[in-house]
């Protein structure tokens, strides 16, 4: 395994470009298995969760391949549908085959994901939403047996707007007999961008970015050449890099409206951001105060951001209340930052933040993708050297971050995790 050594104080200064969406290209790479044929995926992120996804659909019989961002996945000889626990515990999106394997084969079998590390994630509505599409699903020795030889479409109320079950459920519905209206919908632009790649394979669907989304059944969908959206929490978290360093960052290719609610805590914690259609420039030009955050689902403030802003208050004079309503306990990296030095107490999905003047590097261990990103941001500012282990974390959803940050002046070395213990 690999460790991080970072070694903190210097300010990040110049130009980043944003890769695509991790949670956009994942359910886009399930949703080629609904055609017959070759699809072909730009501005795709070489992330290990994405690697994870092209080795699910060869063990489903599809053929990928992927060369300098682009994703080329042959799907006309895939005729497998299962998908063993092996491939659901490393990632929890594989989940996004269940939907479409249901509806283009009539038969899916696939593990039933566990928990992860801020807690159970049940996908009671992406089952309860095949039910209602006239699947049959049984639970069984850890297994979602899904059957059904064709989805009839129908309405469908989710009780949150689950970013996983609009996916999975848009993915079933494309294909059902009728029409489908799914209401209390995810919205994020990683919603709208499986909706635009669906739309181009010649689905009917409706109001993708609304929290009701239409779709009329077709009989089938064909392959396409489509494209991935840059990734807003990528983006949002280089952003906090620029401010917790109180450097002068720009950051390219990217779509700043998507990150409008990060971008808009930042200017009223007191830094200056300039956008343009596809860049954000982020600078420091006076003393930043502590603002309070909940996360909401978008267009709120992301959970997925809600850990790299609690490294930024963790040294921002004053006190920030962070209250995480998505996920009650992602709070693991709130006691690795204190180790660093912060000054953070948490309780009952609210975490009170304490800005301190400095942080002092340590050894510190990273959880979960958003908490180790939160580790790198605190270390590029923590006196002296801060070691993070597990990093094959942040590589699930960051494409060679420390390449990025080295480039803008980090000082970041990635080294095999040797200790002994
Ligand atoms: C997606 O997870 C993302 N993952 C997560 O990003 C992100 O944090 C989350 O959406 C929220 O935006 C991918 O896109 C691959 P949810 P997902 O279904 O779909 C509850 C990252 O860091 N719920 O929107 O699992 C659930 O427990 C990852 O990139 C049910 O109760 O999230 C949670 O409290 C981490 N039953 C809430 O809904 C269900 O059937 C939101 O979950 C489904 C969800």
């Amino acid at each position: 395994m690999d460790k991080f050594i970072i070694t903190g104080g210097s300010p990040l200064r110049g130009e980043l470009p944003i890769s695509g969406s991790k949670n956009a290209v994942l359910p886009v790479m399930a949703a080629t298995l609904l055609t017959k044929g070759t699809t072909v995926i730009h501005n795709v992120p070489d992330l290990v969760d994405m690697r994870t996804m092209a080795h699910l659909l060869r063990i489903l019989g599809a053929k990928v391949q992927f060369e300098d961002h682009r994703l080329t996945i042959d799907t006309t000889t895939y005729d497998f549908n299962e998908v063993p626990y092996e491939l659901v515990k490393t990632m929890r999106a594989s989940i996004y085959v269940l939907g479409p394997l249901l509806a283009k084969m009539g038969e899916a079998k696939v593990s039933l994901p566990g928990g992860c590390s801020f807690g159970p994630r049940p996908i009671d509505y992406h089952l309860r939403g095949l039910e209602t599409l006239g699947a049959t699903v049984e639970l069984k020795h850890g297994n979602i047996h899904a059957t059904c030889s064709r989805l009839k479409g129908t309405e469908i109320y989710l009780d949150f707007p689950s970013v996983g079950a609009t996916c999975n459920l848009m993915m079933s519905a494309v294909l059902a007999e009728g029409t489908t209206v799914l209401y209390n919908c995810a919205k994020e632009p990683h919603i709208i961008n499986l909706g635009e790649v669906l739309q181009q394979m010649g689905a009917k669907i409706q109001g993708v970015g609304t929290d009701t989304i239409k779709i009329e059944g077709v009989a089938e969908l064909h392959p396409c050449e489509c494209s991935i959206y840059a990734d807003y929490i990528e983006l949002g978290t280089f952003l906090i890099a620029g401010a917790i360093t109180k450097g002068d960052l720009t950051l390219t290719h990217c779509d700043p409206m998507q990150a409008e609610a990060v971008i808009n805590k930042l200017r009223r914690s007191g830094y200056n951001m300039e956008l343009t259609p596809s860049t954000v420039r982020i600078t420091c030009p006076r003393l930043p105060k502590a603002v309070n955050v909940t996360t909401m689902p978008y267009p709120g403030f992301p959970t997925d951001m809600q850990a790299q802003f609690m490294a930024l208050m963790s040294v921002t004079p004053g006190t920030s209340m962070i209250a995480e309503t998505v996920f009650q306990s992602r709070f693991n990296h709130a006691m690795e930052l204190n180790r660093l030095g912060a000054n953070i107490h948490v309780d009952e999905g609210m975490a009170v933040v304490y800005g301190v003047d400095k942080l002092s590097g340590a050894p510190v261990m990273a959880s979960d993708l958003r908490a180790s990103a939160a580790l790198v941001l605190a270390g590029l500012v923590a006196e002296g050297e801060t070691h993070i282990s597990r990093v094959y974390h942040i590589d699930r959803g960051y494409e060679s971050i420390e390449t990025k940050l080295n480039a803008v002046g980090a000082s970041i070395q990635r080294v095999a995790d040797s200790n002994r213990y």
